[in-house]
């Protein structure tokens, strides 16, 4: 096809892709085009603006590694991680709900016994974390496995520290015969993402901030259940109205109590939070 124009190219191009063996891929890729395309349109891109938008792309992917990844951190800022999640986590009310993945899971984590300290030497205020995972309707799900991920008093993840290779303030654990898990990790605290490369700009650009609410990480999977990926919130924290990425939902903001010092034990606080698990094959469809 010759003399494309304005006016045909998105035709040319959803014709060129009809031939893929994959029907799935030929599927995406149109609505890609085809948005993509009225994008274009509607705001009448320019070709600085454009060459803008590739010069932004290739920062990203340049400052992307296993440690730092700036394409989940620009999918989180635009509410598309939290469009994804939703639309695939639909689940009975009662169940826990789930929220965005994030950037800083570490598949590996070490498996620790109950009542384990996690922390690892990470800053913070010790925190006492406990709760039962149960399924929707009602039954203790022994053996589930849990991976649990916090940042530390500072804002940061263990991974984001200088050398980045002690592991702190992760961990993973399996419930017991009851679906109780326990252990003891640092006080979560509100931190801002990292906006020190092109994410952290388009933030500035917009007029937003890079600011999440305390919370703590939660990957739970359990045979014969759907798995789940959530967070748990700090309910007085000033963030949780303005997520950087959109991730706070109600039905998982929780109290931590403090305690003071005794005798005995040291300042403290504690969180108590139950999961309640969807059976596979039960999803909700909203
Ligand atoms: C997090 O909660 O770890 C996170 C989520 C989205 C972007 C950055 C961090
Ligand atoms: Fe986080």
């Amino acid at each position: 096809m010759i003399d494309i124009d304005q006016h045909t190219i998105t035709q040319a191009v959803l014709a060129a892709q009809r031939k893929s063996p994959s029907p799935r891929l030929a599927q995406v890729m149109a609505g890609l085009v085809r948005h993509l395309h009225a994008f274009a349109r509607e705001v009448e891109l320019t070709e600085e603006e454009w060459f803008e938008g590739i010069r932004f792309l290739t920062r990203a992917g340049q400052l992307t590694d296993d440690k730092r990844q700036e394409f989940i951190l620009l999918s989180d800022v635009l509410g598309l991680s939290t469009l994804v999640t939703a639309q695939n986590n639909a689940k009975p009310p009662g169940c826990t709900e789930a929220t965005v993945f994030g950037p800083f899971f570490v598949d590996g984590a070490p498996r620790v016994e109950a009542g384990a300290d996690i922390a690892n030497g990470a800053k913070g205020m010790p925190c006492d974390v406990s709760g039962q995972v149960r399924g929707i309707d009602g039954s203790r799900i022994a053996g589930a496995v849990i991976d649990v991920w916090q940042s530390d008093e500072d804002g940061l993840y263990d991974l984001q520290h200088a050398g980045g290779s002690k592991i702190q303030a992760r961990a993973q654990l399996v419930s017991d015969a009851d679906g109780r898990y326990r252990f003891r990790s640092i006080l979560a605290s509100c931190y801002a993402i990292p906006h020190d490369g092109p994410v952290g700009d388009l933030l500035r650009g917009l007029g937003r901030h890079p600011w999440r609410p305390a919370h703590l990480h939660f990957k739970i999977e359990a045979r014969g259940y759907e798995r789940l990926i959530t967070h748990v919130f700090r309910d007085e924290d000033p963030y949780l109205e303005s997520d950087a990425v959109f991730g706070v939902r109600s039905s998982l903001l929780a109290k931590w109590v403090k305690h003071p010092a005794t005798a005995t034990e040291v300042e403290h606080h504690s969180l108590a939070f139950d999961f309640v698990l969807n059976p596979v094959g039960a999803s909700a469809k909203p």
